[in-house]
């Protein structure tokens, strides 16, 4: 009994820890960032404390019409509110690392691939040719997570970051049946957001912030976030403008984002690259996926997916750092992602 106390109040304590380093705090609140600047700091997707503390003075100065020798203040300000490269000791990261939960794929052979299912506190990036089912997988798993921990989900709720205007209610509504889930239910568990430019798309991760924070009080708890495509829009917006280095900046700092939002609240985090098989003109190597190491080194888990006979499809995990690289088999059917 003393020990479940214990064991009670440490978890309150981590609880407390988590929501203190997440207070929110507004562009406004450092100094030299009046309304406007804050608005240009936005626009130009540095939306969050976080972002500001790890830019150059150079990057914000041009990003916010200002002089460098502010910019360099403002981030200074930053970075005391922000905590960079702050210090945790061991045991909180062990104590969040306990925590870390598995989402079915609904494919067992999928599950093991991945060492058991999706995991929170990591990114795991899908990526393949068009139709290899990248956004069917990540339907799937906005059914799955919530299912109950018994039936290899995490009785949680999940937002979607939707880029390419996929998502579809209906497919849900399908998945949802096959696993005995209310598909009203379903679908009410699943926050949607089109993401309509990078600026826009990187921004919806602090609104999903938000989202979160708001529904834990209301006792559900965001345990997925998908964004499906990550990479599409920088893709299109950088195409042929030679500022390969601008977008990789952004990605990574996207990404970053991305990993905070899991480890703050637990949730896995899945996004889709889309590579093409066929290498065309309009681009340096279609064949790669777009972020090329970028991605690779932040995602915790890479499937790449391909297409085989009919609804056959396989997994190929690459390079994890403690997963064997293999291959499963998987099929798509009307009742969503199964063993084949
Ligand atoms: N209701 C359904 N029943 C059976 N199979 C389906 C159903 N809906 C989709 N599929 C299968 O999933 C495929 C589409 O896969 P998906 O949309 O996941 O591809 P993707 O990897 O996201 O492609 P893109 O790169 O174009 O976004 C279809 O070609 C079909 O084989
Ligand atoms: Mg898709």
């Amino acid at each position: 009994m003393a020990k479940n106390n214990k064991k009670e109040e440490k978890n309150e304590k981590n609880e407390e820890l988590v929501e203190e380093s997440f207070r929110e705090i507004d562009l406004e609140e450092l100094p030299n960032v009046g309304p406007s600047t804050a608005e240009k700091l936005r626009e130009a997707g540095y939306s969050t404390i976080e972002a500001i503390a790890v830019a150059s003075p150079q990057e914000l100065s041009s990003a916010a019409d200002i002089p460098e020798s502010t910019a360099a203040k403002i981030i200074a300000a930053a970075r005391k509110f922000a905590n960079i490269g702050g210090f945790e000791t061991g045991l909180t990261i062990l104590e969040r690392r306990k925590n870390i939960g598995k989402i079915t794929t609904g494919s067992k052979a999928l599950d093991d691939l991945l060492g058991g299912g999706v995991e929170t506190q990591a990114i795991t990036e899908l990526f393949g040719e068009f139709g290899s089912g990248k956004t069917q997988i990540c339907h799937q798993l906005a059914v799955n997570v919530q299912l109950p921990k018994e039936k290899g989900g995490l009785n949680g709720v999940v937002v979607v970051i939707d880029t390419e205007g996929t998502f579809r209610p209906e497919r849900i509504v399908q998945m949802a049946k096959a696993k005995d889930l209310d598909p009203d239910v379903a679908l009410e568990n699943i926050y949607v957001a089109q993401a309509y430019n990078s600026n826009h798309q990187m921004l919806l991760v602090d609104n999903a912030k938000e989202l979160a924070n708001k529904l834990r009080k209301e006792g559900k708890h965001v345990r997925l976030l998908v964004v499906d495509s990550l990479t599409a829009h920088f893709r299109a917006e950088y195409i042929g403008r030679g500022t390969l280095a601008d977008r990789q900046q952004k990605l990574n700092r996207h990404l970053h984002d991305l990993l905070r939002f899991g480890e703050l609240f637990n949730a896995a985090i899945v996004v889709t690259n889309q590579v093409m098989a066929k290498p065309d003109q309009f681009f340096g190597d279609p064949t790669k996926p777009v972020g090329g190491h970028i991605v690779a080194h932040t995602a915790t888990f890479r499937v790449y997916l391909r297409k085989s006979k009919g609804e056959l499809r396989v997994a190929r995990l690459i390079d994890s750092p403690h997963l064997p690289e293999a291959e499963a088999v998987f099929k798509i059917t009307e009742r969503g992602i199964e063993d084949k």
